[in-house]
């Protein structure tokens, strides 16, 4: 392809690139741009609206990927770099893997709702980091949030109509979670742990300024320490007074046999009953 590095400074036509690119590809040399800056996925639309509200550094304009309602069980992968919403809602997506939204840096608004989440896997949202304004997990079948999936997010979060279960762990979460507070207020239990905790229908938050709910669990743990010393303690205990017992027993088959030996060895049997 001796022509290409004459091309290349000068400027390109639109089928002085097709070409190129043709020559490119048929030739299987030239490295291959990837998927996602070219493109929209397939069952996704694609849309820009020049300056449509993405703030400071909106070079060529407002990307929004729309791709909502299309029976998609899994987010597709060549999602373009340049995405700014991406809307995902209404589809049947069961869990979000880790490397989901990698390479989107300027995503600020993903919607997932109406979906049957049940796990959001550990960095698959918290890799969106502070660029991500609003994300939408409303209508899944998330049960408690993961700090490990959602930790450093500052987006303002719905996450209404979750079955959420209102337990320790969810308790231990909450304070490392960088959401918008306001979003939590929409945590509403669905069950809780223990289950005698009349929960359901309740805003965690609230829940959580009433009552501690790893009160239960510390108290569990704390008998089950004591019983667990309780058990070496006692074994220990048996231990000593078996050896003890056994020990007396030899001692005293030991003296019967000194005792059954000829006269004359008296004083030695004698010496040995004061040592037992
Ligand atoms: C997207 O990828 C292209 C080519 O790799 C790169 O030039 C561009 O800066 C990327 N855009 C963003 C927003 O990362
Ligand atoms: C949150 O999601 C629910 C259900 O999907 C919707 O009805 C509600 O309007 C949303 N709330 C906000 C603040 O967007």
């Amino acid at each position: 392809m001796p022509f290409l590095p004459v091309w290349l400074p000068g400027r390109l036509s639109v089928a002085q690139v097709l070409l190129a690119a043709l020559v490119l590809s048929s030739a299987g040399a030239g490295p291959k741009e990837p998927a996602s800056t070219i493109g929209c996925p397939e069952s996704c639309y694609c849309s820009t609206s020049p300056g449509g509200g993405a703030g400071v550094g909106a070079v060529g304009g407002d990307l929004a990927v729309r791709c909502s309602n299309q029976f998609l069980s899994a987010v597709p992968r060549n999602l373009p770099n340049a995405t700014r919403r991406l809307y995902l809602d209404y589809n049947q997506l069961v869990s979000v893997p880790a490397d989901a939204f990698l390479g989107l840096p300027l995503l600020a608004e993903l919607d997932l709702s109406h979906n049957q989440l049940t796990l959001l896997e550990p960095g698959s949202l918290s890799a969106l980091g502070p660029s991500l304004r609003s994300l939408d997990l409303s209508s899944n079948r998330l049960t408690t949030l993961d700090p490990e999936a959602l930790g450093g997010l500052a987006a303002k979060a719905n996450l209404t109509n979750n079955p959420w279960l209102c337990d320790c762990a969810l308790q231990e979460a909450m304070p490392k979670l960088d959401l918008d507070p306001a979003s939590l207020v929409d945590v509403v239990c669905a069950a809780a742990v223990p289950e005698e905790v009349d929960a359901k229908g309740k805003s965690f938050v609230l829940l959580a300024e009433e009552m501690d709910l790893c009160a239960g669990l510390k108290r569990t743990t704390d008998v089950a320490m004591f019983i667990t010393m309780f058990g070496w303690f006692a074994m220990v205990i048996s231990y000593l007074v078996y050896y003890v017992r056994a020990n007396q027993e030899d001692a005293r088959r030991h003296l019967a046999y000194l005792k059954s030996l000829p006269k004359g060895h008296g004083d030695e049997s004698s010496t040995v009953s004061t040592m037992v």
